[in-house]
C-alpha cells in the first residue's frame, strides 16, 4: 500500500490545491491532504475550519482522506506510515520556500518529497492572494470552492 501526504495551511483550501490533489491521488493507493499549523504564517481560519472545507472540497475526489496534523510532518507521516510528501509547487519562489524543508524532513527520517508543478492557468492562485483580494472587495469566487466562498465571505464579513 503507498501512501503519500500533502501537508499544507489550506487557508482556505484553493482550486490550485485541488488540482494539485486529483492529479497526485492516482499516482498513490491513497492521498492523505493534511492541514497543519506553519507558525510563522497568520491564519484567517481555525483549524477546525480548515478541516472542514477541506473534507466538502475533497469529498469527490477517490483516494483521497483529509486529516489534521499538529507536530512535525516527519512525525505524522511515521505514526499513519506515510511514504512521500507531495507538495505543489507554482514556481521558483515556491521552489526556494519548499526545498529546504524537504531536505531537512530528508534528513530527519529519509521521507522523500515529490514535487508536482502546478498546472500553468492556475499559478498564480493562492490562498493569500484569495483572502487579500476578497477582503478588499474582489471577486474571488472562480479561485474556491461555493462553500469555501460562503465561508470567506461571511468569515470577512464577521471581521469588519
Ligand atoms: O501552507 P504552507 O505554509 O505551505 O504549509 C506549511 C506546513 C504546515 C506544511 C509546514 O509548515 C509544516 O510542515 N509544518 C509542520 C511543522 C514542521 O514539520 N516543521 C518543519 C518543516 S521542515
Amino acid at each position: 500500500m503507498t501512501r503519500a501526504v500533502c501537508p499544507g495551511s489550506f487557508d482556505p483550501v484553493t482550486y490550485g490545491h485541488l488540482d494539485i490533489f486529483r492529479r497526485t491521488a492516482g499516482l498513490f493507493d491513497e492521498l492523505v491532504v493534511a492541514t497543519g499549523t506553519n507558525i510563522s504564517k497568520s491564519r484567517l481560519f481555525d483549524p477546525e475550519e480548515r478541516l472542514e472545507m477541506l473534507r466538502e472540497a475533497c469529498a469527490g475526489i477517490p483516494n483521497v482522506t483529509v486529516m489534521g496534523f499538529t507536530g512535525l510532518i516527519v512525525d505524522f507521516c511515521r505514526e499513519i506510515d506515510a511514504h512521500a510528501i507531495v507538495k505543489g509547487l507554482r514556481g521558483g519562489n515556491d521552489y526556494e520556500y519548499e526545498l529546504p524543508m524537504a531536505q531537512m524532513n530528508a534528513h530527519l527520517t529519509g521521507i522523500e518529497t515529490i514535487f508536482v508543478p502546478t498546472t500553468a492557468s492556475l499559478g498564480y492562485v493562492s490562498s493569500s492572494l484569495v483572502k487579500e483580494v476578497a477582503s478588499l472587495g474582489g471577486d474571488v469566487s472562480e479561485f474556491v470552492t461555493p462553500a469555501v466562498h460562503e465561508r470567506l465571505t461571511a468569515k470577512l464579513a464577521a471581521r469588519r
